[in-house]
């Protein structure tokens, strides 16, 4: 079966009211136009072209990468309507023979193998031109209304806008999603004018010339409504958000993941979770984030791009980003790690820790009121709470390098570029300036001076009172 794709994605948006376009919105921490391309790149359809705006084509190239798994774009000059931007992919399909199957670029939850069934029943029929997919949503506003003929194949489809009362009340519509001969699209897209309330070429209207020409397009009904929401303001991204939010929590617990309040946790797209691992409520998971098995969330964390080995404990509010983290390590509550922060196996991070592009090697321990940055901390050392990398001298940035078994004692700040060897031992209060050397003590604070009998005046008698 050779099909291609074609993914529409240069409307306007104009419900969205934004300066970017609507595709380019994140939907689970992915812009809504990855969903219809990833979709048909797990159906293996080629070529997969996108019809854009002028001003997408650069992001989406770099967005999607170049050369990116057989997608071809095509830019639709200016935003006529869906068969008019059906046509600005003409160049590209015309060397195509066989099926096309249509996506919207706003219809994020299409799962693959609804596709799959569908495009295969298209397929089959030898004679029809093609067949579109239907549904019955909840309301049917805003949603073109399928009309049937007798033969059950569809007579017409009339958009919102175009529809009367009685057209209104019907609760079939066009998901948008359609599969026909490509000659015979191309073909009949040249016949469709553009005489509705909006103005604009309608590749709805295709149905209708279909029926005229005596063979209508087939109309097959989804099995689940859930699939073919719309994006198409601001509130529906949220409703079809939550809808994919169930369908995430769902799919990690089914695979052994402990989620302990669905309701108020937030998980993205590209997020990937190992079994026995307990989500604490609050916990936003972002990005590429990867955790392992058997670790815990904990309450109100937030993790960015971060990759968490097996049986990681992460305490509530504590905000990881860009972070790898080595298993049975212990991190938070309030701790932040900032990109490129790299912690080996058993480390321990505490409270109001701040940890950016460090690497703390095995077993390390900062369990208090820290700021690591640019530094290298070798295995088992102590970071006595209060340590602080002056990192920054207003110009560049330094590194701190930390052996292996040093113990650091409370308050100590490490004037960058410093280097202590392994073993050494600084004490508490120490500016360390210079480096020190393997099993020395560094010792560099304010002499303590105490001063014998010495009474402090009374402030009745200073005042003369
Ligand atoms: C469209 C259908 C409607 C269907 C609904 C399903 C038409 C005329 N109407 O309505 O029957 O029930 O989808 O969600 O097709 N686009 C372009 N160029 C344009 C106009 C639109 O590329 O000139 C793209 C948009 O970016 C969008 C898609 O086509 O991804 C659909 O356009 P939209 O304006 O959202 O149409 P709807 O009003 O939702
Ligand atoms: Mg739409």
């Amino acid at each position: 079966m050779t099909v291609a794709a074609l993914i529409l994605g240069a409307g306007k948006g104009t419900r969205f009211h934004s300066a970017m376009p609507k595709v380019m919105h994140p939907l689970a921490g992915v812009p809504l136009i990855h969903y219809p391309v990833t979709v048909c790149q797990a159906l293996h359809l080629r070529p997969i072209v996108l019809v854009v705006s002028p001003d997408l084509k650069r992001p989406l190239s770099a967005l999607l990468g170049e050369g990116a798994d057989a997608v071809t774009m095509a830019v639709q000059r200016e935003p006529l309507g869906t068969a008019h931007a059906v046509l600005a992919a003409a160049r590209p399909l015309a060397r195509h023979h066989g099926h096309l199957l249509i996506l919207p670029g706003d219809v994020p939850l299409i799962r693959d193998t609804t596709l799959r069934a569908f495009v295969q029943q298209v397929v089959s029929d030898r004679d029809g031109p093609g067949g579109l997919m239907t549904f019955e949503p909840a309301s049917p506003t805003g949603y073109g209304r399928v009309l049937r003929g007798i033969d059950g194949r569809i007579a017409r489809i009339v958009e919102e806008r175009d529809a009367d009362e009685t057209v209104r009340a019907i609760r079939e519509v066009n998901t948008g999603v359609i599969c026909c001969r490509t000659a015979w699209l191309l073909a009949v897209l040249k016949r469709i004018r553009r005489e509705n309330a909006q103005r604009e070429y309608y590749l709805t209207d295709i149905a209708r010339v279909a029926a005229m020409d005596g063979e209508g397009l087939q109309a097959i009904p989804a099995a689940d409504p859930s699939e073919f929401h719309g994006v198409n303001s601001r509130v529906e991204l949220a409703a079809v958000g939550r809808v994919l939010q169930t369908r995430l929590w769902q799919d990690w617990m089914m695979r052994g993941v402990t989620v302990q309040d669905p309701a108020t946790t937030y998980i993205e797209r590209d997020v990937r979770l190992g079994h026995d691992t307990v989500i604490e409520p609050g916990v936003s998971l972002r990005g590429h984030s990867t955790i392992g098995v058997r670790c815990r969330i904990g309450q109100g964390a937030v993790l960015i791009d971060c990759v968490v080995a097996d049986e990681v404990e992460i305490r509530p509010y504590s905000v990881l980003e860009g972070a790898r983290i080595g298993a049975r390590c212990h991190i938070g509550p309030f701790a932040r790690l900032r990109p490129e922060s790299r912690l080996d196996a058993e480390v321990r991070v505490g409270n109001f820790v701040e940890i950016k592009k460090s690497w703390l090697k095995r077993g390390v321990k900062a369990n208090h009121l820290t700021y690591l940055g640019d530094a290298t901390i070798g295995t088992a050392t102590n970071v006595g709470c209060g340590t602080i990398t002056c990192n920054y001298d207003g110009v560049a940035k330094h590194e701190t390098r930390i052996g292996e078994g040093v113990f650091i004692g409370s308050d100590t700040q490490f004037v960058a570029p410093v280097r202590v060897g392994r073993g050494a031992t600084i004490a508490a209060g120490s500016v360390i300036t210079h480096d020190v050397p393997a099993g020395a003590l560094g010792i560099a604070r304010g002499q303590q001076v105490n001063k014998a009998g010495w009474k402090r005046k009374r402030r009745k008698q200073e005042k003369g009172v």
